[in-house]
């Protein structure tokens, strides 16, 4: 299995959200020592945003059927991957830009997703499945915060356009809450990565 591991983990070494991919990717090579796990780290990446004659440029190349260009590798290794794991912290309730403009430029028709000939939308990518890992400074999974997350909501939906039939998230939140034990939150989320490393 190639795994394609992303991580938009701004904060680098200081990063929990780093740390809890970490130990979720350490204990999956433990359990799956024969896979592979390539690696985009999207602040080393630094892709440029889809600005206009970046979409120019894109448009044109795909106008042309040039999906063998470098600009589409990206999309064509997302969709060549068996798993997917994403890493990002919550940033103003959803997740960093750098993560927005990765899945701007792997969004492309005919390598991630397309359209059937009656028009219906059709995912083409191979994944079965995706896992997003995320810590968050406040508790956005209870009832009355959980529409105003929209990091892995976003995602989730992306997953069902890409043709990903099993969305899955991974979370410590509340990090940042006064009131809550932050170590107690992360060990709690470590636990739950070794379990979910088992059966990804
Ligand atoms: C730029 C920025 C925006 C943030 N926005 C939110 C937010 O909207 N809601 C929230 O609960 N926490 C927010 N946080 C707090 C982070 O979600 C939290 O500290 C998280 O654990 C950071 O992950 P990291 O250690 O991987 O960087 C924000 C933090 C930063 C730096």
């Amino acid at each position: 299995m190639n795994v394609l591991f992303i991580d938009a983990c701004v904060r680098g070494e200081r990063s929990r959200t780093l740390a809890l991919a970490r130990r979720f990717l350490d204990a999956y090579r433990t359990g799956h020592p024969e896979d592979t796990v390539a690696v985009r780290n999207l602040c080393q990446d630094r892709l440029p945003p889809q600005y206009p004659e970046i979409l120019a440029e894109r448009d044109a190349l795909w106008s042309a059927g040039r999906l063998d260009h470098p600009m589409f590798q990206p999309a064509r290794q997302f969709a060549a991957a068996d798993k997917i794991v994403i890493a990002a912290p919550f940033w103003d309730l959803s997740f960093p830009a750098v993560l927005k403009i990765y899945l701007e430029r792997i969004s492309v028709c005919d390598i991630t997703f397309g359209y059937d000939e009656t028009g219906k939308s059709v995912g083409l990518c191979r994944a079965r499945s995706l896992l997003f890992i995320t810590t968050r400074g406040g508790s956005f999974s209870r009832p009355g915060a959980s529409w105003m997350e929209m990091g892995a909501r976003h995602l989730e939906a992306l997953c069902a356009m890409y043709g990903i039939p099993d969305f899955r998230c991974l979370c410590a939140e509340g990090l940042d809450d006064v009131h809550l034990d932050q170590r107690a939150l992360m060990q709690r989320a470590m636990d739950r990565a070794d379990a979910l490393a088992k059966e990804f």
